[in-house]
């Protein structure tokens, strides 16, 4: 299964990657992580990794040679990609949790970030994953994903809301591309909630568009202050919450528990 999470930009996409990762690690699962926001390089951390991944952009040769370079014969340039093929310096793993890094923008004036978009597009498009392995996918903030197809191959989308209104005008853009190029399961999961109350008036924004919800993640002090260290504090309240959002994640995609 792939999913993808997504969503505007700080609504929590990565801590909700991080924390459904290692939930579904707990329970049996190989997972992969694929970071796919060539913005934010602190994903490694979140996920207790002491350094990133060396990105896959740097097997075919950087982004100058992406187009050479695809047709050269590598892991990348299999029809199929294996979780078991992927080199160890582009795919850090600890007991079952993966972590690949599609491509960083480094500096200014490099052009703009869409041959990292094919990249995302092909990997995911390639990726065969075993019964036992799950790909999550950290996406870049916003819909320009979309429009560059990196999610024409996920099965799954998760766009995380929080209150603002806005973040909830991205969500419903997200959930209605996302429906449009035929992803069934499209679900919002709310973050941040910092009440009942509050967590009831989102849920009502949510079904008055029609978008099906998964759970609500409430605000979390401990992964609050934890994001100063770049790290996830996994004790708090939001990790009994991502346990209901993965049983509801399973069940609505019909993949059976592990062993
Ligand atoms: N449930 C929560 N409770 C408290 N704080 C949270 C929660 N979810 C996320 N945050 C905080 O919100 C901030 C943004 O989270 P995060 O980096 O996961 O967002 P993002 O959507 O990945 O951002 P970006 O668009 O920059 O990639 C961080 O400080 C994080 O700790
Ligand atoms: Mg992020």
């Amino acid at each position: 299964m792939k999913i993808s999470v997504c969503g505007k930009g700080g609504s929590g996409k990565s801590t909700v990657v991080a924390l459904l990762a290692n939930e579904a690690q707990a329970r049996g699962y190989r997972v992969l992580v694929v970071d796919s926001d060539e913005s934010n390089s602190g994903l490694f951390r979140m996920l207790g990794f002491d350094h990133p991944p060396v990105p896959l952009m740097e097997l075919v040769g950087g982004k100058k040679s992406l187009k050479q370079k695809m047709a050269e014969t590598n892991v990348l340039s299999e029809t199929h990609i294996a979780t078991a093929h992927i080199p160890g310096q582009y795919l850090l793993q600890r007991d079952g949790l993966m972590l690949v890094s599609i491509g960083k923008i480094l500096q200014s004036l490099e052009g703009c970030a869409c041959p990292m978009g094919v990249l995302s597009r092909e990997f995911l498009k390639k990726l065969a994953l075993e019964t036992d392995e799950l790909a999550i996918v950290d996406m870049e903030a916003g819909v320009e994903h979309f429009g560059r197809g990196v999610d024409t191959s996920i099965d799954s989308v998760l766009v995380v809301v929080e209150p603002p209104l806005e973040s909830v005008n991205v969500g419903q853009k997200i959930h209605d591309l996302a429906s449009g190029i035929g992803i069934k399961n499209v679900w919002a999961i709310m973050n941040k909630v910092p009440s009942g109350e509050i967590a009831t008036r989102l849920k009502t924004e949510l079904q008055e568009r029609h978008i099906e919800m998964v759970g609500c993640i409430y605000f979390d002090a401990d992964i609050f202050s934890s994001s100063l260290d770049g790290r996830i504090a996994v004790k708090g309240v939001a990790v009994w919450d991502i346990k209901d959002i993965l049983d509801r994640i399973l069940s609505r995609a019909g993949i059976p528990a592990l062993g």
